[in-house]
């Protein structure tokens, strides 16, 4: 709240996609530094999760040139969790294709981990890819790394890395971070417990401790064809917003846990 009364005090509209203030630059680097895989990355600013997924939407379909989307996500198009958010609001954006999350504990196929060896994925394969969905028309996979708005659901520990035969037919990976990123599942990104690698990563909701910000991390060689003006955003980046990002950045950093903790029983945030 100091940070955001502080910027207040300074100016609290600035269009981010005309003209540029370091403030927003280094959050952008610092979101950037906190994704652990190493390939040059791309920050758009919005002001919201919709507003992100939306952005990633985009630039799947502009990079791939493909229009199917696999869905395990959220925003009204990406998300299955329930059907009461559709009414009066049909028809959607099309070639969205849902499909069921990963659940070991109410399996929809009533199998049982670990012996279904990934069922459920073999289920997508021969019933989806092979019957309706062409897989050299996807666009993009929207997945959450762990299931919130749906219920909150933990995949199976190698699903992730076993649907990345996906990445081999060209279909982007869209992480969306929205409700698991800024560290809510003990990592920043949650991510970071598949073993794979995200081509966009979304991000928001927390991000700004209460203020609307929502952001896309894009592998650069996905957003750089974007050409001036082909998205933008009015508030994104807005640089209240962007000053409580900074500030909630900080805190966090410090309550990460120390690699130590296991040896001496204390973690940073007690030391500070
Ligand atoms: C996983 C996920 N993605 C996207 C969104 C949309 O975010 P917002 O409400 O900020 O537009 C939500 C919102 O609940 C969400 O949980």
């Amino acid at each position: 709240m100091e940070a955001a009364k502080n910027q207040l005090d300074k100016f609290m509209r600035f269009s981010y996609t005309d003209f540029y203030y370091s403030s927003f630059v280094d959050l952008s680097e610092k979101l950037c530094k906190l994704v652990p895989d190493d390939f040059d990355k791309m920050v758009f600013w919005g002001n919201s999760g919709t507003e992100a997924n939306e952005a990633a939407m985009k630039l799947a379909r502009n990079h791939t040139r493909r229009p199917l989307f696999l869905a395990h996500g959220g925003a009204l198009s990406l998300t299955a969790s329930k059907s009461i958010h559709r009414v009066g609001a049909l028809p959607l954006v099309p070639e969205v294709v849902h499909f069921l999350y990963p659940y070991c504990y109410r399996c929809h196929w009533k199998q049982k981990f670990p012996e279904c060896d990934y069922y459920c994925i073999d289920y997508f394969k021969e019933e989806y890819l092979e019957k309706f969905v062409p897989v050299d028309e996807v666009a993009a996979y929207v997945f959450e790394p762990c299931q919130g708005e749906g219920g909150y659901i933990i995949p199976p520990p190698d699903y992730f890395r076993r649907m990345g035969f996906l990445k081999k037919e060209g279909v982007l990976f869209v992480d969306d971070e929205i409700q698991t990123g800024m560290s809510r599942t003990g990592k920043f990104f949650a991510v970071e417990h598949l073993g794979i690698e995200a081509d966009l990563i979304s991000i928001a909701k927390g991000m700004a401790s209460g203020l609307p910000l929502g952001a896309i991390i894009a592998k650069a060689n996905i957003m750089q064809p974007w050409k001036p003006g082909q998205h933008a955003s009015t508030f994104g980046a807005n640089p209240v917003a962007v000053a409580a990002a900074l500030a909630t950045l900080e805190v966090g950093e410090i309550r990460e846990v120390d690699p130590k903790r296991e040896e001496d029983g204390r973690d940073r945030y007690e030391k500070a």
